[in-house]
This record gives C-alpha cells, structure tokens and sequence, in this order.
C-alpha cells in the first residue's frame, strides 16, 4: 500500500482533463530586475517548459499554453523578434526530445503569418507527435475571435445549413483535446483575453499574481488543488 501512496497522480487519475494557461507577466519580470522585456520571456519559455512536464505527469490529458495572440504582432518589432527567436529554438529542441517528451503537440492558430522554416517545423512536430495521447496546444498568432470565425468558416465550408453545439466544437482548434477545466492566468489582471472564448464556457478561472517566470511545478499542483475543491454545477444546482 505504501507504494500505491507514492504513486504519480497520473494513475490515479487527474480530475483536471484539460489545463490552460495565460501566461502573463513577463515584461514585468524583467522590468523588476532592470532588465529588458526578452530577458522575461527568455525565463518564461523555462517556466513554460516545466509547467508542461508538470501536467504531463500530473495525468492531464490536455494543457493549453497561450504564447502569442493575434494581437502580439503590433508589439515593438524587437520583441516579437525575440519571441520568434525563442520559439524557433523551442521548435528545433521539440523535435529532438519528440520521443522522450511523448507528447503531440498541436499548434493553435493560422500558421500563415509566420516565417516559412517555422511553419515547417511547426508541421512537422504535429505530424510527427501525432500518435502521443497527451496534447500540449499551443496557441500562436492565436484569438478566440478569430478561432470563432475560422469555425463558422470551416463548417460554411462543410456546406452544412444547420449546426450543432457539437459540429462547432469540432470545427475548433482544439477538437482534439477534452472540454476546458480550468484557465489559469498568472500576472494579476483578472481577464480572458481573447484566449479560448467557447471553450470557456464552464472552464473553472484560476488568478494569481505570480509573474510568468516564477511559476513553476507547484504552483501547477496548487491550482489543480483549488480545483477539487471547486463546485461544479455547470447550470444545475
Ligand atoms: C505575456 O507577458 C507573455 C507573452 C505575450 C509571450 C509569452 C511568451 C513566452 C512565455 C515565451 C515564449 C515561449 C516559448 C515556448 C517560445 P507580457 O509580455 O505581456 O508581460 P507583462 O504583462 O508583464 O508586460
């Protein structure tokens, strides 16, 4: 019995199936160190990093990461180089590590606008992962808006004349991965951002104020936590 105790949550089952994460506070990380905006991004691909492994292990089956909106590309062409610069070197240790990771990666969002050997790689990474079980999203040149009217588009496209909550979901970006559980958002501002507007229907919203880069494994633990101890009613009493 003292080994079943320490066994991961993953084989006892995780009750969060799907995770999100907002991952702000970034440029306020540097800022408070006097440094400039890519060196808080720099440590937020870390965090990144260990908060994805940490949901792995966890059992959740599904973890969302907001790394860069549709609305991104208007910030200081400087920074959204060092984002690109910061993915493109993520994407090349992705592809490395694919086996190890067992993970499939999906990319949220068109990936018309970014360069050519980023959408390569982006394409390859999703082909190549994709018989792993657990889903890391991420969402890049990403808004729900946008991924509404993408849907609504797609299904126009089906020629369909009458849809279904369930044809909408499935025309999504995230089609594959279970309903939304809970979004997490880190830097204190209590808002959605665009991100996930249908999936966030009944999604559980988790606030903290910790910046970006300083969340770590057991702030995931701790979040997941508070969701157990939420009430679920979705609508009913
Ligand atoms: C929000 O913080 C963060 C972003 C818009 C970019 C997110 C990017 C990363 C976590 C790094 C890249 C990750 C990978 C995997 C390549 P902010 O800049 O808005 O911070 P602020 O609110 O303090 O200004």
């Amino acid at each position: 019995m003292a080994d079943q105790k320490q066994k991961p949550q993953a084989e006892t089952g995780c009750p969060v199936k799907h995770i999100a994460f907002i991952m702000d506070g970034n440029g306020r990380w540097a800022k408070k160190r006097g440094m400039p905006r890519e060196y808080g991004h720099k440590f937020g691909a870390e965090a990144f990093k260990k908060v994805m492994r940490r949901c792995s292990e966890l059992g959740i089956e599904a973890a969302t990461f907001y790394v860069f909106s549709t609305e991104n590309w208007k910030r200081p062409q400087k920074e959204v180089d060092s984002i690109m610069k910061l993915l493109d070197e993520y994407l090349d240790e992705c592809q490395r590590e694919l086996e190890k990771n067992d993970v499939r990666f999906i990319f949220l969002g068109s990936k018309d606008p970014f360069p050519p050997s980023l959408r390569r790689k982006m394409e390859q990474i999703e082909e190549r992962s994709r018989h792993s079980k657990k889903i890391v999203n991420m969402a890049l040149n990403y808004g729900g808006r946008d991924e509404i009217v993408y849907a609504a588009n797609r299904l126009l496209k089906c020629g369909k004349s009458k849809i279904t909550e369930a044809d909408f979901s499935s025309a999504l970006y995230t089609s594959e991965s279970p309903e939304l559980d809970m979004i997490v958002r880190t830097g204190g501002d209590l808002r959605i951002s665009n991100f996930l507007l249908w999936q966030a229907a009944y999604a559980e919203l988790y606030f903290t104020d910790k910046l970006w880069p300083d969340f770590k494994e057991k702030d995931v633990d701790e979040a997941v936590e508070n969701f157990k101890n939420r009430k679920r009613r979705f609508g009913g009493v």
